[in-house]
């Protein structure tokens, strides 16, 4: 049985794009498809991107809401596309038990780093300004901490030679959008 995904982001989008063009037609196809993309800012480039690719969107904003009742209004948002898993794709908040019991063990995050090494924004900076020679892009199950949650998969970036932020970007980028698809096949299979 093919898995429901909900994609959830805050900004640009390129990730979930990936996933959801995945799902339609590439490697992701016989295994999930994407019932819809949320975002918790209303003017999330991904969100038009999502809407060009046909997919649902769901804008719900977390300005100002708790943790709580903000995931409490997600839950109830999402009942009705029946969900078997989120997928977190640079959705910017931190995940409390509203929604991390509802989906126990079914949110699944990526993060630019080794989450070993390097929790939280700015990862790709902190890449750049430590002059690594090499990232890791890691892919987890969420809990409660920022970037704690149990590794599933990680696949190495080689910045050497990067001499900008925008490379160091660029490289890790194109190793996430062709990874996270990966592990979501694993995961779904
Ligand atoms: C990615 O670097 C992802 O690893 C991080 O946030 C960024 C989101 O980029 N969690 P995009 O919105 O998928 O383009």
């Amino acid at each position: 049985m093919k898995k429901r995904i909900a994609i959830f982001i805050s900004g640009r989008g390129s990730n979930m794009e990936v996933i959801v063009k995945n799902a339609k037609n590439g490697i992701l196809t016989n295994y999930c498809e994407v019932g819809v993309v949320l975002s918790n800012k209303k003017d999330a480039k991904g969100l038009e991107i999502a809407k060009n690719l046909g997919v649902d969107t769901l804008y719900i904003e977390s300005a100002g809401k708790s943790r709580s009742s903000f995931e409490a209004e997600v839950v109830e948002v999402l009942k009705p596309y029946h969900i078997d898993y989120i997928v977190l794709a640079g959705f910017m908040r931190i995940l409390s038990k509203t929604l991390l019991r509802e989906y126990k063990n079914r949110i699944i995050n990526i993060h630019p780093a080794d989450t070993n090494e390097f929790q939280g924004l700015h990862a790709y900076e902190w890449a750049f300004e430590e002059k690594k020679e090499f990232t890791k892009i890691t892919v987890h199950y969420v809990d409660e901490g920022v970037d704690t949650g149990v590794i599933i998969a990680q696949q190495e970036v080689d910045l050497r030679g990067a001499s900008t932020l925008e490379e160091v970007e660029q490289r890790g980028l194109r190793v996430e959008h062709e990874f996270y698809s990966e592990v979501l096949k694993s995961i779904f299979a």
